[in-house]
């Protein structure tokens, strides 16, 4: 079969073997190919390896030099809050001060501002402020996100936000699988009913199933927030209606979020740096992916979710950058790998599969991206760094250089085509 692109002249062609989720010590099996080259087909990878490409040419294939780069496949940020009105750097010194963040959202700050001005804000301002974040991500490699509401906590602003998600989804590079987070926190119409707020939540998310706008539900379980009981009611819902579960799980106290996650056989549950040494076992035993996010700890001043314990104990681990404005106000995913290894403790090849094949997994798209294998999508990224150690090292910079998005190149020089 012939090519219509081919990437040649590659360094280090560095991939995840298998498109299985990679637990304990496959998450430091990576495949390493000097020399390599990719040729790509209608948006697919039809071959990659060592060796010369030639038989793979036609007329009007497009030749890649890689320039003796490396590359990986395209990055998979599986948890952020990319579509949302604002931002709180009015809040930066208090925190800077040490005031908690569960305090700032109780005196109707934190989250609860952003709310205000995510319902202010005009479905142009959202899609513009998101699509400039999304165009950052891209720069640095991402080309896969997951994104989720929860700044509307109501029906018409959720939509909003979530129709936002949609159409960048259509008419940028970067794919983006939705979560409805409408249990995010109370809204402040709903300040002494808990109860009926749930009811909005359950009926909502039911007209969002309808109207195809989500593809799973998440829930912030805290006890100041959704307890376990109420977590449960709306996640149990979910699932019967047919989405996905995600659960923002052991933030902040030992809840238990992470075990109901387990329970329900939800995608994944994330943050988890208060978590339990019996549900990291749970974790350990289950499907779930155990999504980190260490950026959010880096900001927050908290502590590091303890990442070699579920490795060592058999996790499946991503680790995503949980882009928002209120605990993780930057897009840089490569940041977020970078103290993935310095913080979480993880090693360079660890990071690399938690950031792709086990994020893909954790998005149910393990067979379309995630590595660089016959028949997945041409997503690839070629790296300005003699190998993949350096990139985790270097800190606070963008070692991207080009990135193709389904066979087509996107990124070049470090600008958007
Ligand atoms: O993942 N923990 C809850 N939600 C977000 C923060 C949202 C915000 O502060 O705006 C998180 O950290
Ligand atoms: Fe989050």
């Amino acid at each position: 079969m012939r090519a219509d692109t081919i990437i040649y002249n590659i360094k280090e062609l560095i991939t995840p073997r298998r498109s299985l989720p990679h637990r304990g010590k496959e998450m430091s099996q990576l495949d390493v190919i000097k020399d390599a080259f990719i040729a790509i087909r209608n948006g697919k990878i039809i071959d990659y390896g060592k060796g010369n490409h030639s038989k793979y040419m036609q007329e009007n294939t497009y030749l890649h030099d890689a320039n003796n780069k490396i590359v990986i496949p395209g990055l998979i940020d599986s948890h952020t809050h990319l579509v949302h009105g604002g931002s709180r750097e009015s809040e930066f010194r208090k925190k800077i001060k040490g005031v908690p963040y569960m305090d700032i959202l109780k005196k109707g700050g934190g989250i609860l501002s952003t709310v205000q001005q995510t319902r202010k804000a005009s479905f142009d301002d959202l899609f513009n402020k998101a699509k400039k974040s999304l165009d950052e991500m891209l720069l640095l490699g991402v080309t896969t996100i997951e994104a989720k509401s929860g700044y509307g906590l109501n029906y018409e602003t959720e939509v909003k936000q979530l129709e936002v998600a949609k159409k960048l989804n259509e008419i940028h590079p970067i794919d983006i699988s939705s979560t409805y987070l409408g249990a995010h926190a109370l809204p402040k119409e709903f300040k002494d009913d808990k109860d009926g707020y749930i009811k909005s939540v359950l009926k909502d998310m039911a007209l969002i199933r309808n109207n195809d706008l989500a593809e799973s539900v998440d829930v912030f379980c805290e006890e100041a927030v959704f307890n376990i009981e109420e977590s449960r009611q709306i996640l149990e819902e979910a699932k019967k209606i047919g989405f996905f579960l995600r659960v923002h799980a052991d933030e902040l106290t030992p809840l238990g979020g992470a075990g109901l996650a387990v329970e329900l056989n939800a995608s994944s549950a994330d943050h988890l740096i208060a978590i339990s040494d019996e549900d990291i076992n749970k974790l350990a035993k289950s499907k779930t992916v155990a999504n980190l996010l260490p950026t959010t700890s880096f900001y927050l001043n908290k502590d590091y979710a303890n990442a070699r314990e579920m490795i060592d104990n058999g996790c499946i681990v991503s680790v995503s950058s949980d882009y928002n404005p209120g605990s993780s106000p930057s897009e840089n995913f490569q940041f977020t790998m970078q103290i993935a290894c310095n913080k979480l403790r993880m090693k360079p090849k660890e990071v690399l599969i938690a950031a792709t094949i086990n994020a893909a997994y954790g998005l149910g798209k393990k067979e379309k991206i995630g590595s660089i294998s016959k028949g997945k999508d041409a997503d690839i990224v070629i790296l300005d760094a003699p190998n993949l150690d350096y990139i985790m090292y270097h800190f606070g910079v963008n070692h991207t250089q080009d990135v193709f998005k389904f066979g087509k190149l996107v990124v070049k020089d470090r600008q958007i085509i």
